[in-house]
């Protein structure tokens, strides 16, 4: 007889995480209604959620789960913008030819996988994108969040609803040490090449009352072309967020825009089981911040202050959840309850070979 599904929360000692579980005896090959529906319950209460020895699941396995989760959807949730080369997400992805919503990423010469021959992964590392570097004799010690952010385009698609994490090859043993270089002198030890996960619920109840306030009736506008308009900016060292030195392109500088295609949406975020909220904003793509009172707040400095002391609270140590990942692991996350970041810095012939997929939702996330 085919063993249950069960879902075990995961632990996390000395620490406030309280998300994530292991969903163990899932047959991802041969889904039930039955089990779908316990997954994605445990998805939505858990928010990342791992399955352990994988391996063998096909690319378009995986996109079959992960369109389960929203049948009505079908393009990945980037659509064809990162075909732009002057996209900051241009170089981290290559995309399975029989697969098209299904993405490699990672570190290292790869030969051949599913179709893609010859390809040189590069691991996003903070020196391309954070304005302030750890010194490179410190590299391979130290590291810092890359970028926090959720996975969506924020300009004519909605929000993933979820997505999936396949790791093929992961390179083993080192450990780093994750610096916030904010004067805060805040420090994790991570895994090399974890994936960090912050509640945005969490980072919702850290809030004051004013401020929960504040989220739960202003919206957020996206800028066009989120990320080409943001490729000469530099990230603050918490990877929480951009500098504000006047460096986005303007609007004669990128593909045209068209105003309809711009997105505006809720600071907060429903989740569809629970009900309960999430803030859920990408930090580096923000441009105005619109009130409840219909005022607009569109200095740029201003916004994005604004945005960083909501969401830098939940990120402290204590509230991260860095994944340490083994080969087989396929993590699903809640991409419209989670913030993520890449984080670590590899050496040139360390391999690692992930594949991820999301899907832009049919709908727009839900608000209050
Ligand atoms: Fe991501």
């Amino acid at each position: 007889m085919k063993p249950t599904i069960s879902i075990q929360p995961l632990t996390h000692p000395n620490s406030e995480v309280d998300f994530g579980a292991e969903i163990r005896y899932a047959d991802l090959e041969n889904l039930s209604d039955e089990d779908f529906a316990l997954i994605r319950d445990a998805l939505y209460n858990h928010h990342v959620v791992v399955f352990k020895d994988q391996q063998s699941l096909s690319p378009r396995a995986q996109y079959e789960l992960t369109k389960r989760f929203d049948p009505a959807s079908d393009n990945y949730g980037h659509g064809k913008t990162l075909d732009a080369k002057r996209s900051i997400l241009h170089p981290d992805l290559k995309t399975v030819p029989h697969q098209p919503q299904v993405q490699v990423i990672g570190n290292g010469f790869v030969e051949e996988y599913e179709g893609l021959q010859n390809v040189q992964l590069r691991h996003p590392h903070h020196r391309t994108f954070h304005r302030d570097h750890i010194p490179d004799e410190e590299d391979y010690d130290f590291t810092r969040f890359y970028r926090w952010h959720i996975d969506a385009a924020l300009y004519d698609l909605n929000p993933p609803r979820v997505t999936t994490l396949m790791a093929v090859s992961v390179p083993k043993g080192r450990r780093q040490t994750l610096r916030y270089d904010d004067g805060s002198n805040e420090t994790l030890d991570v895994p090399l090449g974890t994936t960090a996960f912050v509640s945005g619920q969490r980072m919702f109840d850290l809030l004051s009352p004013e401020d929960q306030e504040f989220v739960r009736t202003s919206r957020v506008e996206y800028a066009a072309h989120p990320y080409i308009w943001m490729s000469p900016a530099r990230s603050l060292p918490t990877g929480l967020g951009l500098y504000t030195e006047d460096r986005e392109l303007a609007e004669s500088d990128l593909p045209p825009i068209d105003e309809s295609k711009i997105l505006t949406l809720p600071m907060l975020w429903k989740n569809p089981v629970s009900g309960k909220f999430a803030l859920q904003v990408h930090p580096s793509a923000v441009r105005r911040i619109h009130r409840a009172d219909g005022t607009v707040i569109d200095d740029l400095a201003t916004v994005r202050e604004t945005v960083y002391r909501l969401q830098r609270p939940a990120i402290s140590p204590q509230y991260v959840y860095a994944h340490d990942w083994q080969e087989g692991d396929l993590v699903l996350f809640n991409n419209q309850g989670v913030l993520h970041s890449v984080v670590g810095a590899f050496k040139p012939d360390e391999l690692r070979l992930f594949r991820q997929c999301n899907l832009a939702a049919s709908e727009p996330p839900v608000g209050p």
